[in-house]
């Protein structure tokens, strides 16, 4: 097993030993990993780390014990109710991201019907394309998810599909703007006026395009309206840490008001310790997101993110005819933002998703879901601007590298043997992956074939073999390497 070093080590070791743990590490610094990664520029990013670490070991616990980690959330939370719409009534609370923000509304909406409507099991109705956060809290909350198909063109929420769905438990319906996957803005104003008319609540998850949809718009794009604006909408999610280049762990969940935000609040004083009143899911919570997401916005200023989502739109414009001017390509849907998701009818997307990894640059692969074929999806950000040209080329090159090229025969069996497998699927989980070259942690360099083996099996089965995967992969080390 390993154990603790007997003895301390100098900050030059572990400087050392944590730069060689980073060498398999996507190397986000060179503008090449379309994906996780929204850096900031070096100004900024200098003075995000001095407020992180000068707040690193304040904690927001009690909002009484550290005022200022307290005005720095309000602060931040007032200006993005403000750039979301909202008027004097909003209020919300900073998040750990994303996630934790979508799960907040719908814990909210589970006991505001519960204690409003008298709703005993209430129930939230979700467009399939609505992110794996409300999906994760239906489970984790014990609320039933009914999940609606979305247009298979647009990959747009259909509101009849919504209305349909909708029975005497539903308490919320939930819309994106825009949905991660295909970057593309649901109906909103349609789904908040079936919510109003039901007397029941309406989440907009403005995750990934809250902070940049208002950008685009300023920049002449045009934006439907997603926000408080929008009669009907209740409660908003928007991340910081994506599109306002903050350090992760930064997101806020947003209400119209404090009566709908007091069902997010858990108070506890069963036990025999201090006091708890928790707004979010975390007890003690470091001051350092906090802090470092209000020098964010305040190192950006409004003109600092007008000019980063120019950069974006560019970027994103030229990646899009860069896509569109490569046969064999097609773009999915009509990206509202800066998100873009492709696929090719002539080839693997996952084996152009390898070719560009061999040439440097990090896209993410997404497998077939129900109403969308398995395709590549990249995020872009004002630091992508430099690399449109680089990564067209790339592109065109990885494509006449992947056309022609197929999945290994042995893809096919075995993905026929995992659908039989049923119950034993996990028993047979090793010899599998040790087939891949999976061992543990380590990944083969290409992972169309893995990619393309889970795409053609059941989402029950895929969830199996995912879990048990990573079930292996988080196991400490036998000793010291
Ligand atoms: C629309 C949307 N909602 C929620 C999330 C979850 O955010 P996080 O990864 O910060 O938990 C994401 C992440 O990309 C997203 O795009």
């Amino acid at each position: 097993m390993l154990t603790l070093p007997a003895k301390k080590l100098g900050a030059q070791e572990i400087q050392e030993r944590l730069a060689a743990y980073r060498s398999g590490d996507l190397p986000w610094r060179d503008g090449k990993v379309w994906a996780y990664v929204y850096p900031a520029p070096d100004d900024v990013t200098a003075i995000q780390k001095w407020a992180f670490t000068e707040f690193l070991t304040e904690n927001a616990l009690d909002p009484t014990a550290f005022p200022s980690l307290l005005r720095m959330e309000n602060e931040v939370v007032g200006m993005c109710a403000a750039h979301l719409g909202g008027d004097e009534h909003v209020v919300g609370n900073l998040t750990t991201g994303g996630t934790e923000s979508c799960m907040m509304a719908v814990k909210t909406a589970r006991d505001w019907a519960r204690k409003e409507k008298k709703i005993a099991e209430p129930e939230i109705v979700l467009p399939v394309t609505a992110h794996a956060a409300f999906f994760k809290a239906a489970h984790y909350f014990d609320v039933k998810a009914v999940i609606v198909d979305v247009d298979p063109v647009t990959f747009r929420a259909s509101p009849e599909a919504i209305r349909a769905a909708m029975n005497e438990n539903t308490a919320l319906l939930v819309v994106s703007a825009p949905s991660y996957a295909h970057g593309v803005i649901d109906p909103i104003a349609e789904v908040a006026a079936l919510a109003q008319a039901a007397g029941i609540l309406c989440h907009v998850d403005g995750c990934i395009g809250g902070f940049l949809l208002p950008y685009f718009r300023r920049l002449g794009r045009t934006v439907p309206a997603f926000d408080f604006t929008v009669p009907g909408v209740t409660s908003m999610s928007m991340d910081l840490h994506k599109y306002a280049y903050c350090p992760k762990g930064a997101s806020v969940v947003l209400y119209k008001n404090k009566e709908l935000r007091k069902h997010q609040i858990f108070a506890c004083s069963s036990w025999t310790g201090y006091t708890i009143v928790n707004p979010t899911f975390q007890s003690t919570k470091s001051g350092g997101p906090i802090a470092a997401a209000w020098a964010t916005l305040h190192a950006f200023g409004d003109e600092g993110y007008l000019e980063a989502a120019r950069q974006t739109l560019e970027a994103t414009d030229g990646v899009l005819a860069g896509i569109r001017a490569t046969p064999g390509l097609r773009v999915m849907g009509d990206p509202e933002m800066s998100l873009v998701c492709f696929t090719s009818d002539e080839m693997s997307p996952f084996i152009v998703a390898d070719e560009m990894i061999a040439r440097g640059y990090y896209v993410q692969p997404q497998l077939a879901g129900s109403s969308s074929k398995e395709n590549i999806h990249l995020s872009i950000t004002a630091g992508s601007l430099p690399h449109v040209a680089g990564f067209v080329k790339a592109l065109g090159e990885a494509v006449t590298a992947a056309r022609g090229k197929v999945h290994p025969e042995i893809i096919g069996q075995m993905t026929e043997m995992a659908k039989g497998l049923n119950g034993n699927l996990e028993a047979s989980m090793g010899p599998m992956m040790a087939a891949f070259g999976i061992e543990g942690s380590h990944m083969p360099d290409r992972m169309g074939d893995v990619n393309a083996l889970l795409n053609g099996l059941p989402s029950k089965t895929k969830e199996t073999i995912l879990t048990a995967f990573v079930n292996d992969m988080f196991q400490p080390p036998k000793r010291e390497a």
